[in-house]
């Protein structure tokens, strides 16, 4: 009796263990450099798929360049329509390569549509030019109540401003304002932020003025 429960007890945590590393493998940190990056024939500088640091084409050359593939974040109140923002570019357009479901030898589980169209409008708004003039512009529904890029502290420990620690090198918004998918970032979701212990006070008040 003790010895069969010893046995399932063994059993049990070799496949809890297999589980954990199995889990683990999934996250980013261990995807492996070369699914999002090559030392050739990368994507490069002035692409209209964007171009990053050595980007592997196949991730971000799919969807088709310019088509109205995501269906945009929208509101009455959202300040930055009508500005540059349109379809996403840089390096969302590059997440979105594998949170799309559409690149074929990564599929990512949390995506954002089914491989056929995408919805982008129930999701904070990327893909556009964070500046001091939509800051400081007098069209604000609530003027006063986005921080200047350029002037603001981004928090962080390397201790910039906005546009330097979470702006693109274009100035504008991405998946990387928020996410940092190199560290394990803070959290479950490779935040810059702690999210989870103030439910994002901290991390959306460094932009809102709220
Ligand atoms: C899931 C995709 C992904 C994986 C996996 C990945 N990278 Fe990156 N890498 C990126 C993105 C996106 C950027 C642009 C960073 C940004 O805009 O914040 C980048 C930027 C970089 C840069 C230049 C800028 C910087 O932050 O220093 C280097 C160097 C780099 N990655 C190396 C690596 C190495 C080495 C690995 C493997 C240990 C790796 N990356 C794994 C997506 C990835
Ligand atoms: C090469 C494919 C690939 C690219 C490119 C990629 N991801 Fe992922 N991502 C994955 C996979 C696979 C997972 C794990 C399964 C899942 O959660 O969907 C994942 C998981 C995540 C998670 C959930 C947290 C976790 O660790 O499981 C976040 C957040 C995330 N990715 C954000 C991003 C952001 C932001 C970018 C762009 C900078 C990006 N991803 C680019 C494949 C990719
Ligand atoms: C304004 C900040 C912000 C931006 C911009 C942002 N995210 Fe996130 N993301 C978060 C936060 C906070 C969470 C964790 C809370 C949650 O799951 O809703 C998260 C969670 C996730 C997750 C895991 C859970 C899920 O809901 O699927 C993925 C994957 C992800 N983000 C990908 C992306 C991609 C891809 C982009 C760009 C298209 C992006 N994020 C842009 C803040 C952001
Ligand atoms: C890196 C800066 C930055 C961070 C961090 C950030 N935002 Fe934003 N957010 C913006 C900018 C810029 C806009 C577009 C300007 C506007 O509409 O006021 C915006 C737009 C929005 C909108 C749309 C407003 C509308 O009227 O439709 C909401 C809601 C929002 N953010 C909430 C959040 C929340 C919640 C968080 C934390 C999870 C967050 N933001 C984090 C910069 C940021």
């Amino acid at each position: 009796m003790r010895r069969t429960l010893s046995i399932a007890i063994t059993v049990s945590v070799i496949a809890l263990g297999f589980w954990a590393e199995s889990a683990r493998a999934q996250s980013h940190g261990d995807l492996g450099c070369a699914n999002c990056h090559v030392p050739h024939n990368a994507l490069s500088a002035g692409d209209p798929n964007s171009s990053g640091p050595l980007w592997k084409p196949e991730v971000s050359g799919d969807p088709v360049v310019g088509a109205a593939y995501f269906t945009l974040y929208s509101s009455p109140t959202f300040d930055a329509l009508g500005t540059d923002i349109g379809q996403p570019d840089g390096a969302s357009k590059f997440c979105l390569g594998c949170h799309d479901g559409t690149y074929g030898s990564v599929t990512a589980e949390h995506t954002f549509g089914d491989g056929q169209s995408m919805t982008l409008a129930g999701s904070h708004p990327i893909s556009f030019t964070y500046s001091s003039s939509l800051a400081s512009s007098p069209n604000l529904k609530t003027p006063g109540s986005l921080r200047d890029p350029v002037t603001s502290p981004s928090g962080l420990t390397s201790g910039g401003t906005i546009a330097s620690d979470l702006l693109d090198g274009n100035g504008k918004m991405q998946c990387t304002s928020c996410h940092d998918i190199h560290s394990h970032g803070i959290g479950p979701n490779h935040l810059r932020y702690d999210y989870e212990s103030d439910g994002g006070v901290t991390m959306c008040r460094t932009c809102h003025n709220k």
